[in-house]
């Protein structure tokens, strides 16, 4: 790796819709109470669009509050990557983004990885940036947005899904910087567990794929819901978590020659997907709770790919002093079990 070229986020903006759905709202749709949801996932409420929002708004004030943040203007974004699972349809959500910044210049796409969507986005991001530069010579600036509408494929009488999910953006703008910047990535997947934690396909589509029909027949189809063991994918979470930390340290070490360990790590965003699944991840890398995010889950629920930049922005605003030069490390797991991790020193 070129030594003089650090790649890291220059600018970040979340957006969560209006509408707040509490526990107590949700013990009128399904046998719940809220005790039992804060004991076993921590989350009290949760935002979700109501008709007057769209995904879309949400992924572009989440992306505008970033570029405004980073000072960057829409004819200086050269690419855009939005990590999604709920867009459903095409052309891509960063396609529609792009149109609506006017970034005329970006090339623009969706990455599609459960959860851990918004890992891979700035994964893909930050090789481009790296190439662009390395082999072309040219400084490329990114913008990646993570951003999910589970609300849109909940289903509202599974108890067991329907108390975790909620809706959200976040985005960050990545460029060369002077200082820090991300020091490794590490991403994984494995599909032969996709049966897990999944959507169901959606039986209109099925039968119009077959013999196109018309489009309203495939609106008015029954919503492809989101299925999930739920137990099953909590052990895995921990594990794969636990791992793609240590792992991204690991490559870090290797192609650096330093040595930096767990404890050296000053934060860590997990992807927000139960409060309880963090605190073991925290305990099994002794990793004190007051160095790793857990008020996501809490307020916004799990809002899957946008989790980990909604935290950004969260932490930053609650503790606007932090120093540059921290190490932070972001880490997310999700359907199709695909999972990753980040290792960056604040610039
Ligand atoms: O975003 C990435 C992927 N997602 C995750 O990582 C989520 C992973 N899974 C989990 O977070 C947890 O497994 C859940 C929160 C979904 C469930 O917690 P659990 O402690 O694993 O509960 P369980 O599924 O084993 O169910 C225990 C009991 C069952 O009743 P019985 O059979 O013991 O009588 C469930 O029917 O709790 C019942 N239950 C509920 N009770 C009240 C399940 N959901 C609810 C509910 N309210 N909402």
């Amino acid at each position: 790796m070129r030594a003089d070229l650090r790649i890291g986020f220059v600018g970040y903006g979340a957006y969560v819709p209006e509408t707040t759905l509490t526990n107590e709202e949700l013990t009128h749709l399904v046998d719940t109470s809220d005790e039992w949801i804060r004991r076993r996932t921590g989350i009290q409420s949760r935002r979700i669009l109501n008709g007057t929002e769209t995904i879309l708004d949400m992924t572009v004030g989440a992306a505008r509050k970033a570029m405004l943040d980073a000072g960057v203007e829409a004819h200086e974004i050269g690419d855009i990557r939005v990590g999604v699972n709920t867009w459903m349809r095409f052309p891509s959500l960063a396609t529609q983004v792009q149109k609506a910044l006017g970034a005329t210049d970006a090339a623009a796409c969706d990455v599609s990885a459960g959860c851990s969507g918004f890992i891979y986005a700035v994964e893909e991001a930050y090789n481009k940036i790296f190439v662009e530069r390395v082999k072309y010579g040219r400084a490329l600036t990114s913008l990646v947005v993570g951003v999910d509408a589970l609300s849109h494929i909940t289903d509202w009488s599974d108890r067991g899904t329907c108390v975790l999910l909620g809706d959200g953006a976040g985005a960050v703008v990545i460029r060369e910087v002077d200082a820090g910047g991300i020091l490794a990535t590490h991403t994984h997947a494995d599909g032969n567990f996709g049966h897990l934690l999944y959507s169901e396909t959606v039986p209109v589509l099925q039968a119009a794929s077959a013999a196109p029909g018309p489009v309203q027949q495939i609106e008015k189809g029954p919503p492809a819901f989101l299925r999930m063991e739920g137990r099953k994918v909590y052990a895995a979470a921990v594990d794969t978590m636990v791992g793609e930390v240590r792992r991204v340290i690991e490559k870090y070490n290797q192609t650096s020659g330093e040595s930096i360990g767990i404890g050296d790590i000053d934060y860590v965003f997990p992807h927000q997907a139960n409060l309880r699944i963090v605190e073991m991840v925290a305990k099994r890398l002794r990793i004190p709770l007051d160095k790793i995010y857990t008020d996501g889950i809490v307020k916004y629920g799990n809002t899957s790919t946008a989790s980990i930049p909604l935290g950004y922005c969260d932490v930053r605003d609650r503790f606007p002093d932090r120093p540059p030069g921290r190490l932070e490390v972001d880490v997310a797991f999700g359907a199709g079990f695909a999972s990753g991790a980040i290792l960056r020193r604040v610039p």
